[in-house]
């Protein structure tokens, strides 16, 4: 055998063994017996796994299940996140290890140590300390992918004020609604960033969501890319501005917070109605996404982490702001769009800067693919050592491509499946040299499945039921439940107790719904299917028909809309929507244009249909509930299923 080809990924059949030699040293030896462990006893598992960070003061009780399923972790800890972001390692050698490497889209790059980091954060804490933020008030944070939403997310943690972050995609009406719902004081933005060359211009969208939003006070400006802009004199402050003033010392107390204290919300598409902000507290999600990264994407000081996701949704949170610095990791963050100025960007970059994790998408994948291997083959990208994929079901076709041109047939991919809701990794593959299947009845890890995100993680209980909730036999699809509580979950919908209890633990009491649709196979690996509800992942971008419905319907011209999502090449489901024109107007290409365009403003460039139908009619149950279902089975020629309840 040649040394390289000793070095590359075992094929057999559609199963991949990664070679040993990848993989010498990671941090987890045995998978069998740590699952094993934790599966026996999860509470002192999860307690040893708490053990490695730094806590004010340890906790009472690991898990609560008293007021189930309100669950509650590392009761009577203190913590606050931060302290082991930042606080903890500014005080060992790390304190002069890069913790963020930044470069924007026009090239313009910035490097920020630990030290450094902590100070601006810091800095920016005390500005929002002298604003009058306190502990539990909310914030909205609506900036581009630039360092300062890094500084703005941390700076309110470590003063316990409670982040909601809303991506820099999303227009007027959805971040109005977003700024409403969390009642924020302050929000911070930015005069524009760069997507494609353009500047996406988020003060004025900001300003137009502020008119409809009386709750916020005051709106922190960065400059970013320096074109004019309307600033209230009475209203908005420079960031650069109040970073300068005395008040802005380096030095700041991180607040104590209890481990069940809030940390953030995010707004997340549900099944009906507006989106929901998911609830995230300091200690139990802080212990439970350190552990994966440091597990399956074995994290080691010399790595450098590239998670592509915007911090504006759950895995930017989780992956490219919390986690990597938990772990005292450096992180690579990029402002643009992977293909600007040329397909070659990414692969570029990451030769520049050895990027050795990368941690993407499958919609950037294809996307990608799309160019060929020519530009990813002209960059020197050996210095990669793992790759990650999340946010829908990657087609083994892009699984094959991202391992054999990305990957180098080196590199497993770590398909990792999660939620808003979980906060942290549940389903995954591991980097641990495989057994063999077939050997023994045991279980084995490491061996790769494209398309599948192959076991539970360490704790984490999954199972597959059907309508009745009872299991159903290997190889059925059903619907994806989670059995045991874990300490990254969701602690709530904020503000809205009754509809968590409804929306995941009512339909089988006890068991979390995923909203998914899943398989197992004889193997034990679950394979996702995709959402079973009316949630639409476009693109990796959770959106609901509910919300692409009500921007349509917030037209003149629209009586009332269908939304549903259908397989697309690149973005893995794309939007097509179903209009009544109300009297008086006529089905025209201006007319759909205008009505893409309105739902453009409304929501962002990401929720404008592919497709917009004019029709007379909408397949409604008798009791007038739109079924999507139908409308989904009829565009694709399927059967259109039980219409029993279908009115005439
Ligand atoms: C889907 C993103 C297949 C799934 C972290 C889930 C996936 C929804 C995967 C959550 C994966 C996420 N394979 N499907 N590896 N990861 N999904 O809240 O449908 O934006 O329910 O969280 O994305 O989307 P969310």
């Amino acid at each position: 055998m040649s040394p390289t080809a000793a070095k590359k990924t075992k094929l057999e059949g559609e199963v991949f063994y990664p070679n040993p030699e990848t993989l010498t040293g990671t941090h987890v030896p045995d998978w069998e017996a740590q699952a094993a462990q934790a599966s026996k006893d999860l509470t002192g598992y999860w307690a040893r796994r708490a053990e490695e960070l730094e806590w004010v003061r340890k906790w009472d009780t690991v898990l609560d299940e008293s007021k189930k399923p309100f669950y509650q972790w590392f009761v009577g800890g203190k913590v606050n996140i931060v302290q082991n972001c930042l606080d903890r390692h500014v005080k060992t050698w790390r304190r002069n290890k890069l913790a963020l490497i930044w470069e924007g889209e026009p090239g313009d790059q910035r490097t920020f140590s630990y030290h450094a980091l902590n100070r601006e954060v810091n800095k920016f804490a005390n500005v929002l300390r002298a604003m009058g933020i306190k502990k539990g008030d909310r914030v909205t944070i609506y900036l581009p992918r630039i360092p300062e939403i890094v500084i703005a997310m941390l700076a309110c943690a470590k003063i316990g004020a409670v982040h909601s972050v809303v991506y820099g995609g999303f227009s007027v009406e959805s971040l109005h609604g977003r700024i409403l719902d969390s009642h924020s004081k302050l929000a911070i933005t930015a005069d524009g960033g760069w997507l494609n060359g353009k500047i996406v211009k988020l003060k004025d969208i900001l300003d137009e969501a502020l008119q409809r939003s009386p709750s916020v006070e005051h709106v922190i400006v960065v400059k970013r890319t320096g074109q004019e802009i309307c600033m209230d004199p009475e209203r908005d402050l420079w960031y650069h501005d109040l970073m300068m003033l005395p008040i802005a010392s380096p030095k700041c107390e991180t607040e104590v917070m209890d481990a069940e204290d809030p940390l953030y919300i995010l707004y997340t598409s549900g099944t009906t109605g507006k989106p929901k902000a998911i609830l995230h507290t300091h200690g139990g999600y802080m212990v439970g996404i350190y552990a994966t990264l440091h597990d399956v994407f074995d994290i080691r000081d010399e790595d450098r982490w590239w998670c592509t996701a915007d911090p504006g949704w759950v895995t930017g949170h989780s992956y490219m702001v919390y986690v990597p610095l938990l772990n005292g990791a450096t992180s690579f963050l990029y402002e643009g769009a992977p293909s600007y100025p040329y397909p070659n960007r990414w692969w570029q970059m990451i030769e520049k800067y050895d990027i050795t994790i990368l941690y993407t998408a499958p919609t950037a994948i294809r996307g990608l693919m799309r160019f060929g291997e020519a530009w990813p083959n002209r960059h020197d990208i050996s210095s990669l050592r793992l790759l990650g994929s999340v946010g829908e079901p990657i087609n083994p076709e892009a699984w094959k491509w991202y391992h054999r041109v990305i990957g180098k047939e080196r590199c497993p991919i770590m398909d990792t499946w999660w939620q808003t809701e979980t906060g942290m990794f549940m389903i995954t593959p591991t980097p641990s040299v495989p057994l063999k299947p077939g050997s023994g009845t045991r279980p084995y890890f490491g061996a790769l499945k494209p398309g599948s995100g192959t076991r539970p993680y360490f704790g984490a209980a999954a199972e597959i039921v059907d309508e009745a909730g009872k299991p159903v036999p290997d190889g059925e699809e059903g619907f994806l439940v989670l059995l045991k509580p874990w300490p990254a979950m969701l602690r709530g919908i904020y503000g809205d107790p009754d509809r968590y209890v409804k929306q995941y633990w009512s339909k089988y009491p006890g068991k979390y719904l995923t909203g998914d649709s899943a398989k197992r196979d004889k193997d034990g690996y679950f394979w996702i299917i995709g959402r079973v509800d009316d949630v639409i992942k476009v693109s990796g971008y959770r959106l609901g028909t509910a919300e692409i419905e009500s921007a349509l319907v917030s037209h003149p011209a629209v009586a009332e809309a269908a939304a549903i999502g259908l397989p697309h090449e690149v973005k893995g489901t794309a939007i097509h929507t179903f209009v009544i024109l109300r009297s008086g107007y006529s089905p025209s290409l201006e007319l759909m244009d205008e009505l893409r365009n309105h739902v453009g403003h409304e929501m962002g460039p990401i929720a404008k249909p592919e497709e917009i139908k004019f029709v007379d009619s909408l397949p409604k149950t008798r009791s007038g509930k739109i079924m999507r279902r139908v409308l989904k089975a009829r565009a694709q020629g399927l059967p259109e299923g039980d219409v029993s309840t279908l009115e005439d």
